[in-house]
């Protein structure tokens, strides 16, 4: 199948081409005629929030964010409102709920804000459906139809772990700006600070990681990845462990990680608690120049993990990174972290959670060849994040 039309809208959509995506999220090479369930790509990443109406303002004005489309009361939808936003290839949609008996009330109750579908872009909805069914997969909504004035969507969706759900999009007979029910927006044009959605990291309970590698490899027909982090990645107060899924080309990734048994508890676990249950913990966001990204997230404001010190001056992690396109002391100013393995390096940096519970984040990242998620810097990672975590007084 020509690289053309196995590539998402999403992605057509900002212009990134076959050799962009290699290089901003390690697309590789696959042949799909023989995939059980073909994935064309992410559609999109939706997001449950308290506020959306202040969130999209968020992310509109610290993250560089386009509104591309709405849907609420003005346009003739009572329960809640709904903000599209994009960054290269990126899709978010913030929803909140407006009819004090919507059900998204509900969900922001119990979760918090945070990420209640992350929406594949699929070529056959009834097949990948009809493939989930054979393979135990809760299917929470059957294939159906959407039309407007702009085509028609095929839609259905499918239970993952927790209350998170994948929406599949067949979008090849539409050309509005999301789906029916939403209108167009004019925004103002910006420079995108990321360009690509990389990974999307799921946190499950202790022993069920393993599950749910069964089922992405099951009903998805997903492979795994060579990064595993086992009990030997810890500090003295927490570990995780940690496994990674991906469909054939490599753009849709899923790291999924449970808690292991440390002297103290968890980041995963404090993440499971306020959540209350199984969710997404982070997405990787892919960008070409994270130097700039993270200068221009900071100076609107947006708050990242410190790094150690010690981590840019330890002569071993020197010696294992090698030459990277940015000098150590620009990287240490700000605190990015860097991870090399037989492909390549990736320099990456995590966000401290978005909103008021200690759930979602984010993580930017520029890969240079590297296929991995940055395991050499889990250790200096979790150090980072337990010194918050005692902060906020969860240890
Ligand atoms: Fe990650």
């Amino acid at each position: 199948m020509p690289i053309e039309q196995t590539r998402a809208s999403g992605e057509r959509l900002a212009h990134l081409d076959h050799d962009q995506l290699r290089q901003l999220v390690g697309l590789i090479e696959h042949d799909p005629t023989a995939d059980p369930f073909p994935v064309l790509g992410w559609d999109a990443v939706v997001w449950v929030v308290g506020n959306a109406t202040q969130a999209a303002h968020f992310y509109r004005t610290a993250f560089g964010m386009q509104l591309v489309a709405y849907t609420g009361p003005e346009t003739g939808n009572r329960d809640h409102k709904a903000f599209v936003l994009q960054s290269g290839a990126v899709r978010f949609v913030l929803t909140g709920g407006v009819d004090p008996a919507s059900p998204l009330l509900d969900r922001h109750r119990r979760h918090g804000d945070g990420i209640a579908d992350i929406a594949l872009e699929v070529p056959d909805v009834d097949r990948a459906v009809a493939h989930a069914r054979t393979a135990g997969a809760t299917i929470l909504e059957e294939p159906h139809e959407r039309t407007d004035a702009h085509g028609t969507v095929r839609l259905a969706a499918i239970a993952t772990y927790g209350d998170t759900r994948h929406t599949l999009v067949d979008r090849s007979r539409y050309r509005g700006p999301y789906l029916p029910g939403f209108v167009a927006c004019t925004d103002v044009r910006r420079s995108p600070l990321f360009q690509a959605l990389d990974h999307v990291v799921g946190n499950v309970e202790l022993g069920q990681m393993d599950r749910w590698v069964g089922f992405y490899n099951r009903v998805m027909g997903f492979t795994n990845m060579a990064e595993f982090i086992g009990a030997d990645i810890a500090t003295e107060y927490s570990a995780l462990m940690s496994k990674v899924v991906a469909n054939g080309n490599h753009l849709v990734k899923f790291p999924l990680n449970e808690p292991a048994i440390g002297r103290r508890r968890s980041q995963i676990d404090e993440y499971l608690q306020f959540h209350d249950g199984p969710g997404v913990q982070h997405l990787a966001l892919a960008t070409g120049d994270i130097v700039r990204s993270v200068d221009a997230l900071r100076a609107a404001g947006v708050e990242f993990l410190d790094t150690p010190g010690t981590y840019y001056t330890d002569p071993a992690l020197r010696a294992r990174i090698g030459e990277v396109r940015v000098p150590i002391q620009e990287l240490a100013a700000r605190g990015i972290l860097v991870d090399r393995d037989e492909d390549g390096y990736l320099l990456q940096i995590f966000t401290k959670p978005l909103g008021d519970r200690p759930t979602v984040f984010f993580e930017l990242i520029e890969r240079h060849g590297s296929l991995g998620f940055g395991k050499g810097n889990f250790q200096a990672l979790f150090e980072a994040i337990e010194r918050e975590q005692e902060r906020r007084g969860n240890i």
